[in-house]
C-alpha cells in the first residue's frame, strides 16, 4: 500500500468539545510524499519502521492499533506482520502515523479477506484518529466535526510545494492545549472560520489566490512551542512564496509555489537560509491509500 501526506490548506478551530476534541472547518489536500505500507502474514501481530527514527513499534503504533481494531471488528486473529517505509516526516504535523493507519486498514483487509463494509472501515478509520478517514480519501476534502467528517473538494490544478522540516516533532495534543490556553473566552466560543476563501481558489485552480488565503488556527500555538518557526515562516515571504502556512500543528511549514521548477530554485534557496532541519518537494492532490501494482518501484 502507498498512502500520502498531507498538507491543510485552512485549519480552522471552533470550539472544544464535551469529549475534548475540538470543532473544525479542515481542508486537507493529499501531497506526493508517501509511506509504504506491506503486510505479510504471521501467527501475531508486530511492526517494523524503516526510513525514520522515533516511530514506536508498539501498541502505541496507530498501524498495530488499525490492525487490532479490524481484526476484532471482523472476527479475525490479528496475524500479521506489518512494514512500514517511511517517507512522511514523523510527528510534522503531516499525519504520517494517521496515513499508515489507513493503509494498515485496508491492507490487513485484502491479507485477512475480512469483508467488511465500506462504512465499518470508514468507522474504524474515524475512531483511530481524525486524520484516518482522510488518508484513505485522498484528493481535496473538507473534514468537518473533529475533521473525520469528509465531503469531496471540487478544484482544479495542480499545486506545487516546499516543506521545511524541522528538527523534532510537536504533539498534536499539545499544540491544541496550548491554543486553548492563548484563546480569550470569546475565541473560544466562535465557530471555526469558514474556508470560502479556499474554496473559491480552488474552484478557479489559481494557485496565487489559494496562496493568499492559506490559514491554521493552530499556526500560533505552534510557533509558542517552537520560536524558531517564525524564522521558518518568514522565509517564506523573503524567498516569494505564493503562500506559507503551517502544516495542521506543526512543526513543518508548507510554502505554496507556482511551478514545479519554482519548486526547485525555491527549496535550494530555502536550503541557502539554513533555518530548517531538511526540506521536501511535493505536488498535490494526489490519490489516498492505494494497493501498489507488483511491478511498482
Ligand atoms: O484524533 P487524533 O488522535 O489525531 O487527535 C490527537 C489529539 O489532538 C487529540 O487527543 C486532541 O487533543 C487533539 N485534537 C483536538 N481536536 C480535533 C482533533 C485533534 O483537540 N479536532
Amino acid at each position: 500500500m502507498r498512502v500520502p501526506a498531507k498538507v491543510n490548506l485552512h485549519l480552522g478551530v471552533g470550539p472544544r468539545r464535551s469529549d475534548g476534541y475540538h470543532e473544525l472547518a479542515n481542508v486537507f489536500q493529499a501531497v506526493s510524499l508517501y509511506d509504504e505500507v506491506t503486510a505479510t502474514r504471521a501467527d501475531e501481530l508486530s511492526v517494523e519502521v524503516t526510513g525514520a527514527d522515533g516511530v514506536p513499534v508498539d501498541e502505541s503504533n496507530l498501524a498495530v492499533q488499525a490492525a487490532r481494531a479490524l481484526a476484532s471488528a471482523a472476527g479475525v486473529e490479528p496475524g500479521v506482520h506489518l512494514r512500514l517505509a517511511k517517507g512522511i516526516p514523523v510527528a510534522g504535523g503531516m499525519a504520517g502515523g494517521s496515513a499508515d493507519a489507513a493503509a494498515a486498514l485496508v491492507a490487513c483487509d485484502a491479507l485477512w479477506g475480512t469483508g467488511v463494509d465500506r462504512a465499518t472501515l470508514a468507522a474504524l478509520a474515524a475512531a483511530l484518529g481524525s486524520d484516518v478517514p482522510f488518508a484513505l480519501h485522498g484528493g481535496t476534502a473538507l473534514g468537518t466535526g473533529r475533521g473525520e467528517l469528509l465531503s469531496a473538494v471540487l478544484g482544479r490544478g495542480q499545486y506545487h510545494w516546499v516543506f521545511a522540516l524541522a528538527d523534532g516533532g510537536l504533539s498534536t495534543a499539545a499544540v491544541y492545549a496550548e491554543l486553548d490556553r492563548q484563546r480569550t473566552e470569546a475565541m473560544a466560543a466562535a465557530p471555526a472560520g469558514a474556508p470560502d476563501g479556499v474554496l473559491a481558489a480552488l474552484r478557479a485552480g489559481d494557485p496565487i489566490a489559494l496562496g493568499r488565503v492559506l490559514a491554521n488556527d493552530l499556526a500560533p500555538a505552534a510557533v509558542r512551542l517552537r520560536p524558531q518557526l517564525r524564522r521558518v515562516i518568514g522565509a517564506g515571504q523573503e524567498l516569494g512564496a505564493l503562500g506559507t502556512v503551517v502544516s495542521g500543528s506543526g512543526p513543518t511549514v508548507a510554502f505554496l509555489v507556482r511551478s514545479a521548477a519554482m519548486s526547485i530554485s525555491f527549496a535550494s534557496a530555502l536550503a541557502g537560509l539554513d533555518v530548517c532541519r531538511s526540506i521536501r518537494r511535493a505536488h498535490g492532490p494526489v490519490a489516498g491509500a492505494r494497493i501498489l501494482p507488483p511491478d511498482s518501484p
